[in-house]
């Protein structure tokens, strides 16, 4: 084993990541308009190789990651998906497969499970099967996720269920949490809309309204009581009608890392849309350089970047002034406390984002995630 490096290895030593986040590709038969991957997708052929995914989850065990996150686009059109399994399962690392389910056939689902898989998220669009598909992009979707969260529970792999909030189907937030515990799931995530890449572009059609995010947030409260034992449920609530911020990514460099199908390696999955970030990339480097040098973690770590109001608040040990990415978006500058916070000097700017939308009728139209095709290199 090779020693680690001093910052890793001293008193005030900074931990290791808890989790890797790893996107082992763009491609995804789904087309939900709220998704957080980039609104430039990686192509196939610049993808990471199996080599190259094996040897950065031995290098992310060593420096004591404990959890590897399989996620994309969809990871199931990695072909090599199982080999992966096997391998993190070889080093020690829990593995969670996020999945649409699109492309999952039942002897895949075996295949993933007796690989060494130890837990599967299944995302859902809707408990309403013609909205569900309208939101996916994908006719039959619905149908084909009830299946493969029976071939999930067969397989014996313990589900999660994942359900993004939004204007279409806020109405059914307890619905959904229903068709959870009815798919056999032991945890459902509801969480709202995160504003990021495709989620940003199409935020107009999708925020809800201030009244239906209040009456969504207090039926799932209600329901996380009365079905305590039977389901847990995790509740993330919308940023945009919130007082204070999240601490997002359990804070810059704290928790975890992103790599991109391409082997860049992000502190969190929108952190390239901040300008002059220096990312490294995992084909250079090893994880626990990353972790510990480069420019892109220690951008926001520590304390001396942090500037009013959050520099004085007793809060900013908890939310590290909230997220890095939506304060660049909404006041262009990475720097600033999260709008969320309503101590945010910009906090009016979010308010008058959330009241555009009260009045919004009919169905959404969304700008869907497509792949699209680079223009030749000339
Ligand atoms: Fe968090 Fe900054 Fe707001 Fe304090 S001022 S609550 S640290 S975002
Ligand atoms: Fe980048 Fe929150 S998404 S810090």
């Amino acid at each position: 084993m090779t020693s680690l490096p001093e910052r890793l290895d001293s008193p005030e030593r900074l931990a290791a990541p808890v989790a890797i986040l790893a996107e082992l590709t763009h491609r995804c038969p789904l087309a939900c308009p709220y998704c957080s991957n980039p609104l430039a997708l990686d192509p196939r052929e610049e993808e990471l190789s199996t080599s190259d995914w094996t040897r950065v989850f031995s290098q992310a065990a060593q420096l004591g990651v404990l959890h590897a996150h399989l996620s994309g686009g969809e990871p199931a059109a990695r072909q090599d998906l199982a080999l992966i399994i096997t391998h993190c399962a070889s080093v020690g690392l829990y593995t969670n497969l996020i999945t649409s389910g699109i492309g999952l056939t039942q002897d895949r689902v075996r295949e993933l499970a007796q690989a060494g898989l130890d837990h599967a998220q299944l995302s859902i669009q809707d408990s309403d099967a013609p909205s569900a598909d309208r939101i996916a992009g994908y006719k039959g979707a619905f149908a084909r996720k009830q299946a493969v969260a029976e071939w999930i529970v067969q397989a014996g792999l313990p589900l999660t269920v994942n359900a993004v909030i939004h204007r279409a189907n806020i109405s059914r937030a307890g619905k959904m949490i229903e068709l959870a515990v009815r798919l056999g799931a032991r945890r459902v995530e509801i969480a709202h809309t995160q504003y990021y890449g495709w989620g940003l572009l199409n935020r107009a059609a999708l925020m809800p309204s201030r009244a239906a995010a209040e009456a969504a947030i207090a039926e799932v409260e209600a329901l996380k009581k009365t079905l305590a034992g039977v389901i847990v449920i995790d509740h993330v609530i919308p940023d945009y009608h919130a007082s204070y911020p999240k601490a997002c990514m359990g804070g810059w460099g704290k928790r975890g890392l992103n790599v991109t199908p391409t082997g860049k390696a992000l502190p969190c999955h929108a952190a390239e849309t901040i300008p002059h970030l220096e990312f490294w990339n995992v084909r250079d480097h090893a994880i626990v350089d990353i972790w510990t040098n480069s420019p892109a973690f220690n951008a926001f770590r520590g304390e001396d970047w942090i500037r009013e109001p959050c520099r004085s608040c007793p809060r900013k040990t908890i939310d590290y002034g909230g997220c890095r990415c939506q304060a660049l978006a909404l006041t262009g500058d990475a720097r600033e406390a999260d709008p969320v916070c309503h101590l945010s000097p910009y906090h009016a700017k979010i308010a008058a984002i959330a009241a555009q939308n009260e009045d919004a009728g009919g169905a959404p139209i969304y700008s869907y995630r497509r792949m699209k095709q680079r223009e030749p290199a000339e």
